[in-house]
Parts: structure tokens; C-alpha cells; sequence
């Protein structure tokens, strides 16, 4: 028997590798930016990052989901500067040309001119970038003709289908917290599919979730709450009802998935954690973290996602710090032939094999 070894330094700290990577697996697989309910009304707008490309999503005035490059056809000036917000229309900062909120060009200052030279106006509309709902879940591709997410072939991804009790796409945004993280996006992945760090680094955690503390998970099965825990909550007293639908065995049970390329969750009594990454650089990622909860607890009055929040919010933090550290020993060159994956953390290896098998590359 060989113990398994980790992925090499370099691919955590070569430019050459984070290009490969924003190309073959952000740049062509489904990848997720936020939720749907961001463009949940007609006229509403955001603008994402993925493999580099900003692209402006909007609900257009029919309802439907848009999405396209925010680059102007004219001379390639973004039209949208803003993150978010509401337009019936986006007008270039540059030298006017408008665009619909379907991407149309509906008018540009030398219009006539250039119609009389033969341009065409249907020609120019913003280029499209494939959008979907699912899960109440954004989700974006660059590929130019990509089959439904659901059939997404990436390992976890059918996982959720287990888990339809949640209701993650009824569910709603409780709370978002964004973080800059000075680490490679796949240290993060490679983090949360492993529980052997939390006993020496979440003492908050293991005190709601004890089996942690040996470093026990399982997407299968979950873990159990602490005995005298409602909730995964910082105080383990539940705020809110339990979500509807749960079964029994979910009342006391946090479940930890992984959908890749760049989704981590956290499935508990009565929120959803989920957390997107996104790759900024080879020492860069973004990570967005949403607190869902049940859409009648978030219309309460009294609604306040504070107990939920603080909780996950540390072992973030916590997460973060180590991430920057362990970063700083990528580039070493101790590091250039990597180091060893416990047995326990075998998750990690299939993940690896995963970015392997889409780069067309065997370390
Ligand atoms: S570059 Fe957008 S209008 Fe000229
Ligand atoms: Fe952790």
C-alpha cells in the first residue's frame, strides 16, 4: 500500500497552471456566481467575474434571465461599472451606445452613418453568455453550447439531488459576507473536504459538532450536533424553525457537500450555508458566503441571522488564515513534489484527479 501525495507545489503557484485552469475548467464548466433571487425582479442587474470575464446578468423586462459579455461592440469599453443595481437599459460610458436589457443595440450616437455604411444593428448585440437558474442558484458558462447544469458532469453534483428535502432553491438569503482569500482556490476545496484540522483549529465548531473534533464527516451521513445543540448556531439555541420538510434524522445533523468546480455547503436544521469560490489568481480567490433560510423566517420582523452567522463566519476566519499561510509554502522549493494525503482525507485525491483530468495533465 502507497500513501496518496498531494498535487505538486506549482499547481498551486504557477501562473502557467492558473491560466490552464480559468481556460479548461472555469472558462468551459458551469460555474456558480451568486443566487437567483440577485436578479430576482424584472430590470434588475449584476455583474460577475468568471475566468476572467465580466459579464453583466440582468432579468429583462419579460422576466427572463440574460446574460452577456459587458464589453461594447464599439471600441470595447465595459458598459456596465457598477456591481449591481436597476436599468432599463446600459448605456457606454464611453461613447454612449446603449444596449437593452436583452443585449440589443438600441442606439449609438452615429448610428445613421454607420447603417448607411452597411452596419447592422441586429449584428451588434452584446455577446451572450449561457445563464441558468437552478437550485436558485446563478450559474454561468463561458462554453458556447453548454448542456443543461444538471447534467453537469462533475463528481457531487447529482449529490444535491439527495438532498431535495432542503429546498434550496425556495430558500433565501439570510446574510452574505465577501472574503479575499491570499490562497489558491483548490487549497479552500482541499480544506473543506477534510476534518482532521478542525480539532487543533475550530474549537467553536467541534463544541457544536463533537464528531469533528475526531475528525469524523461524511457527505453521506452528516454529522450530529452536540447533544444540548438546537441549532448550528454560535449560542446552539434555534432562532428559527426547523426548515420544513426535514426528516427526522436531519434535526440534529450538519452535512458538508462539495459541487464542483467552486461550491462548499453546509446543510443544517435550519439554514444552508453556501459558499462560492472564485478563482482571482494563483494567490487570489474571492469567496462568497451566503446564510440561507427559509423564505418565512427571512420576512419575520424580528428576523436575525446573527447567531447563524457568527458561527460559521469564525470558522471562515479561522479557515482563512491558515489558507494564507499554507499559500506562502507553495512556491518553496520543499514543496515541489507536494506532500502526503492522510487516508482520511481521501476526498482531497479524487478532487485532485478531478483538476488532473481537466487540464489533460498527470503531475
Ligand atoms: S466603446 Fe462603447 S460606445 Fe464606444
Ligand atoms: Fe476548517
Amino acid at each position: 500500500m502507497t500513501v496518496a501525495r498531494t498535487l505538486p507545489g506549482r499547481y498551486y503557484a504557477d501562473p502557467a497552471v492558473f491560466a490552464l485552469e480559468q481556460g479548461r475548467i472555469f472558462g468551459e464548466m458551469w460555474v456558480c456566481v451568486g443566487r437567483a433571487e440577485e436578479v430576482g425582479r424584472r430590470g434588475t442587474f449584476v455583474c460577475k467575474t468568471i475566468a476572467g470575464e465580466s459579464v453583466i446578468v440582468a432579468r429583462d423586462r419579460g422576466g427572463q434571465l440574460r446574460a452577456f459579455h459587458n464589453v461594447c461592440r464599439h471600441r470595447g469599453t465595459p458598459v456596465c461599472t457598477v456591481p449591481r443595481g436597476e436599468a432599463s437599459s446600459f448605456r457606454c460610458p464611453y461613447h454612449a451606445w446603449t444596449y437593452g436589457l436583452d443585449g440589443h443595440l438600441l442606439g449609438a450616437p452615429m448610428l445613421g452613418e454607420l447603417r448607411a455604411h452597411g452596419f447592422d444593428v441586429d449584428d451588434a448585440a452584446l455577446a451572450p453568455v449561457a445563464v441558468e437558474s437552478w437550485e436558485g442558484l446563478l450559474w454561468l458558462s463561458l462554453h458556447p453550447a453548454p448542456s443543461a447544469v444538471a447534467n453537469q458532469a462533475a463528481p457531487a453534483l447529482a449529490d444535491l439531488a439527495r438532498f431535495a428535502r432542503y429546498r434550496l432553491g425556495d430558500l433565501r438569503i439570510g446574510k452574505t459576507i465577501e472574503y479575499q482569500v491570499a490562497a489558491n482556490w483548490k487549497l479552500l476545496v482541499e480544506n473543506f473536504m477534510e476534518c482532521t484540522h478542525c480539532a487543533p483549529m475550530h474549537p467553536e465548531l467541534c463544541r457544536a459538532v463533537p464528531d469533528f473534533r475526531s475528525g469524523l464527516t461524511s457527505q453521506e451521513r452528516g454529522a450530529e450536533l452536540a447533544g444540548e445543540f438546537q441549532a448550528f448556531t454560535v449560542t446552539g439555541k434555534a432562532s428559527r424553525p426547523r426548515l420544513p420538510g426535514l426528516l427526522e434524522e436531519d434535526s440534529h445533523r450538519v452535512r458538508a457537500l462539495v459541487l464542483l468546480p467552486n461550491i462548499l455547503m453546509l446543510l443544517t436544521p435550519d439554514h444552508v450555508v453556501v459558499l462560492l469560490l472564485l478563482p482571482r489568481g494563483t494567490d487570489r480567490t474571492e469567496v462568497r458566503c451566503d446564510w440561507l433560510f427559509d423564505p418565512g423566517a427571512v420576512a419575520n420582523p424580528a428576523f436575525d441571522p446573527g447567531d447563524a452567522v457568527e458561527l460559521f463566519d469564525t470558522v471562515n476566519r479561522q479557515d482563512w488564515r491558515v489558507m494564507e499561510l499554507t499559500q506562502q509554502s507553495m512556491s518553496s522549493r520543499a514543496w515541489r513534489r507536494g506532500g502526503v494525503l492522510a487516508p482520511a482525507e481521501r476526498q482531497i485525491a479524487a478532487f485532485n484527479q478531478f483538476v488532473l483530468a481537466r487540464l489533460g495533465d498527470s503531475p
